[in-house]
């Protein structure tokens, strides 16, 4: 069901699915989530089933405000400064998750960690608040597929399967959030995402290395990070400066436009060559682009410079060879 989140008591009506144990998604600054109470297993085993997604694969859990997640994990004092830093914003901690929290272990799918966001949406915070539970919440998309940034994208691939839909429009940022997780000394870069390197750098005060992009996924750190994650149907050739007719074309920058003339499909990231409005209309073209007929995408190079890192790391993915 498709919810309007301008209806009157339309955040309420979902608060009360979500209390009622029932799955719903929301839209965060990010990409929309699919959510259900951290704190109740039946409801979160549901996110598990609607997903169609692995049980070893932990959730994301947000929360209204650093108090509120120090109720929840240990900090410390570097995790606290990430968290005063960007929180409500698109970071992801990984912190020690404390005896008392009373999170399903599904959540955790068994960690001694869990990960954290405070959410910097309005209808995100407002549900929050207005249920008043720890909302655990991956992406509102089947497993496997891209995020989705509009109400219709949780639609094709959820209709049927979920309580609810809360319709915000289109999220701002467009990728996920960056997750980060410190232990003692060591800053891990467990994902790229809406937060990028250089602004954790200006926080921490020292340079911080990404960890490699998973090869083995017999054992990934991060167990949702697996190569091939983000795929859509069609098959993905990156740093494409040429295109075939039977190719669709992602394009960035001024010069798009031309090569994408010569394609089955043409979508541009950005024509101005901004990282951060690429990133808002990553996962909306991918979409438009994977369709019958289209043997390939094929797409532009994208430079690593702010959200450019995290466009790279989810093209790659969806480049991945298919398991
Ligand atoms: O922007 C976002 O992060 C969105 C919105 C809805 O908040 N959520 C999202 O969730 O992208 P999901 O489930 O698609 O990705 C969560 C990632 C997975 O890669 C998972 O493996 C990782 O977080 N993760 C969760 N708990 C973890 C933990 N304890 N240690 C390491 N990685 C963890
Ligand atoms: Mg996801």
């Amino acid at each position: 069901m498709l919810i309007d989140a301008e209806d009157v008591g339309s955040v309420e009506r979902v608060a009360a699915l979500l209390k009622a144990g029932e799955v719903a998604a929301f839209p965060t600054e990010t990409v929309y989530g699919l959510g259900a109470n951290a704190r109740d297993g039946k409801a979160v085993a549901r996110i598990y089933e609607a997903k169609g997604r692995p049980s070893f694969n932990p959730l994301i859990v947000h929360v209204a405000s650093l108090e509120a997640a120090e109720e929840i994990a240990t900090f410390d004092p570097l995790s606290r400064r990430f968290a005063e830093a960007f929180w409500p914003g698109a970071l992801t901690l990984v912190l020690p998750l404390k005896d008392t929290a009373g999170i399903s272990s599904l959540v955790t799918a068994g960690l001694d960690t869990i990960a954290l966001r405070v959410p910097a949406h309005p209808l995100a915070r407002r549900l929050i608040e207005t249920s008043g539970l720890a909302i655990a919440a991956p992406s509102a998309n089947r497993s496997g597929r891209v995020s989705p940034t509009t109400a219709a994208h949780v639609m094709a691939d959820l209709d049927g399967r979920i309580a609810a839909v809360l319709d915000g429009g289109s999220t701002r940022i467009g990728v996920e959030s960056t997750i980060v997780a410190v232990t003692g000394d060591d800053v891990r870069l467990l994902r790229h995402g809406g937060v990028s390197r250089g602004d954790l750098e200006a926080i921490a005060g020292r340079p911080i290395i990404a960890d490699q992009p998973v090869v083995d996924d017999a054992a990934p750190i991060s167990p949702g990070l697996l190569t091939s994650h983000y795929a859509p149907k069609a098959r993905v050739r990156l740093n494409a400066d040429d295109v075939r007719a039977d190719e669709a074309y992602l394009g960035f920058g001024p010069v798009a436009s031309e090569i994408g003339s010569q394609a089955a499909a043409f979508e541009s990231l950005s024509e101005r060559g901004d990282p951060a409005e690429a990133a808002a209309n990553l996962f909306a073209a991918l979409r438009r682009l994977d369709r019958p007929g289209i043997a390939a995408i094929a797409v532009a190079p994208i430079p690593q410079e702010g959200l450019g890192e995290a466009i790279n790391d989810r093209l790659a993915r969806a480049a991945a060879p298919r398991s």
